[in-house]
């Protein structure tokens, strides 16, 4: 099993999470564990990392290669289970920082199998846990055309979904789409021709349909309400995400349990009004230009740092 992903924004992450030596972590997207080995470095003796992800090919990576750590703990699961996974791991349910790093990984992107990629030909599949039923092709065998329009307008924002949703409806009836590259075929013919695009036209299609077999917006709705109540007085929280949808929701959170303005990463906080929740701590939002250079999955992500009033 090779080791193939860069960790996005490594040093904010890690200032961002403002580590203490013996605090408890956790890490709620292990993927290869590129940021838990770095958050494994900062911690002490009596500091521990919990780390999540619901992708069994990232619990056999942690189990091969984490083993070594004593203070580690992995679980696969969904990161909205993190409430029973803190029961299971630490004594207290709180912890002093938690991070997300969304969407998926390098290795998930990278292997045709996992049916990710429209750039790679595998199964139309698409599960971050593949112990789940609902493979991305089962969802568009069963799908009315309004259903999967509906899908590809709201998590993919893309203007052609009716026409996409028809067409595919269309290939299934007639047995030609079996593979992401048909896939891929089929959203680029419904888009016009002699026109050049900047991006793959299957690129919102493909996003959107991830999203939705993966419920991933739930999810992170849902474990940002839970970091409210789990995260400790001053303790951290940092988000990782890479499309507008995921950001906005990050950004609209912390505004709202905040009172919008920045704090600078590790000043004491004064002058707190009473129902406040979280601080924003000021960060640059996106990564270097050396990063991005040295990492195209960079371009695109966008980090937000809160603390916990
Ligand atoms: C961008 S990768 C994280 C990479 C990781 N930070 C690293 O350095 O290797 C996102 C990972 O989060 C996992 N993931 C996404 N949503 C999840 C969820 N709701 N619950 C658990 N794991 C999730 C995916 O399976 C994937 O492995």
């Amino acid at each position: 099993m090779s080791f193939s992903h860069n960790p996005v924004m490594i040093n904010r992450v890690i200032e961002g999470l403002n580590i203490i030596s013996n605090g408890t972590y956790v890490d709620c997207t292990f993927g290869r564990g590129g940021h838990s080995r770095n958050i494994l470095e900062k911690i002490g003796e009596k500091g521990k990392l919990i780390a999540i992800d619901k992708d069994k090919a990232a619990e056999d990576y942690a189990k091969e290669y984490f083993s070594k750590y004593k203070r580690f703990y992995f679980e696969k699961s969904n990161f909205s289970d993190i409430e029973y996974i803190l029961e299971k791991y630490n004594d207290s349910k709180k912890v002093n920082g938690i991070l997300l790093d969304l969407g998926v990984s390098s290795p998930q992107l990278d292997e045709a199998d996992r049916g990710f990629s429209f750039m790679k030909e595998g199964p139309i599949d698409m599960r971050m846990d593949t112990t789940n039923k609902m493979t991305a092709m089962l969802w568009l065998q069963e799908a009315e055309i309004d259903e999967i329009s509906r899908v590809l307008k709201k998590y993919g924002e893309e203007k052609y979904s009716y026409r996409i949703a028809k067409s595919i409806k269309k290939s299934i009836e007639d047995k030609s789409l079996k593979t992401t590259l048909d896939l891929s075929n089929i959203i680029n013919n419904c888009y016009p021709k002699n026109k050049l695009y900047k991006k793959n036209p299957s690129t919102k299609s493909f996003q959107a349909i991830r999203i939705f077999i993966n419920k991933e917006l739930q999810e992170l709705e849902k474990i940002l309400k839970d970091c409210l109540e789990l995260i400790e007085k001053e303790g951290r929280l940092v988000v990782i995400s890479f499309h507008s949808l995921e950001d906005r929701i990050v950004k609209n959170f912390i505004n709202k349990h905040s009172d919008g303005k920045n704090i600078i990463s590790k000043l004491p906080i004064t002058n707190i009004s009473s129902n406040l929740r979280l601080k924003k701590v000021k960060i640059p939002l996106k990564a270097s230009d050396d990063e991005i250079n040295q990492n195209v999955r960079a371009r695109s992500a966008r980090i937000r740092v809160a603390e916990k009033l």
